[in-house]
């Protein structure tokens, strides 16, 4: 069954991979390996069923101060997903965009963000905005110092928001968030200031098409009202 009203943006906040490692007897590392290993399936079942922007949390600013093994495999994890991944991205003329700071990330992995995004940049349609080395409110001090290197002394919302990594996507609409935790941990906090709110049990590598589909069957009979009556 399809859902009747499908959002256009989708945030997933991939959370519970170590958990489900754990619950398995296994290293947190081998969580992450699952984790990125549903990403694909998770981004094109939402692409199919008509979502135009998916966002994913892969790494916070805050995610920094893990154990530098695991801090070093996510990042590896990314890596290899973006190779991999750019052929897709090309094949179903996907445009790419990666929200965070590149320049701290290790050199070859900024230049492959860089590289992915340019040449995806021309791809409307369907958009895959993954949140790396992401905060919001590292975002919201960059667009803010942004604005005043151009030495702006009044700006108006277009302005500021122009300014965000996150410049001409649309708001979001759905967070879903995985694991059974219920908060946004720094997770694009302008953009999903009407956004309705998502959460399940499920871990993120146990999270499924039919899960995806409960989530949007959920967000079907929300009433957004967006202040009005
Ligand atoms: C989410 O899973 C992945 C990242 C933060 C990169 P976690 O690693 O946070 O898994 P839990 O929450 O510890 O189970
Ligand atoms: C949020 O998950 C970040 C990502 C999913 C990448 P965390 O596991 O880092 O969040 P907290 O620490 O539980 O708030
Ligand atoms: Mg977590």
């Amino acid at each position: 069954m399809e859902s009747k009203v499908i959002p256009s943006h989708v945030g997933f906040i991939m959370d519970g991979n170590g958990r489900w490692a754990k619950g398995k007897g296994m290293p947190r590392n081998y969580g992450h390996t699952k984790g990125a290993n549903n990403v694909d399936l998770v981004v094109s079942k939402c692409f199919e069923k008509g979502i135009k922007v998916v966002s994913l949390y892969a790494f916070s600013t805050e995610n920094w101060t893990r154990p530098k093994q695991e801090v070093d495999k996510i990042l590896a994890l990314l890596h290899k997903f973006l190779i991999k991944y750019t052929k897709k991205l090309i094949t179903n003329q996907v445009r790419l965009v990666i929200s965070g700071d590149l320049n701290v990330l290790p050199e070859e992995l900024a230049v492959l963000c860089r590289e992915k995004m340019e040449i995806t940049k021309n791809f409307e349609g369907k958009i895959l905005n993954i949140a790396l080395n992401y905060g919001g409110r590292q975002e919201i001090l960059m667009a803010v110092n942004n604005l005043l290197k151009q030495g702006k002394t009044e700006i108006t919302e277009e302005d500021f928001m122009r300014e965000l990594y996150t410049a001409n996507l649309p708001d979001i609409d759905l967070i879903v968030r995985t694991s059974g935790e219920q908060r946004l941990s720094n997770f694009f906090p302008y953009q999903s200031v009407y956004a309705e709110l998502y959460f399940t049990n499920a871990y993120w590598p146990d999270f499924n098409e039919e899960e995806l589909q409960k989530a949007l069957d959920w967000y079907a009979e929300r009433n957004r009202r967006f202040g009005g009556v």
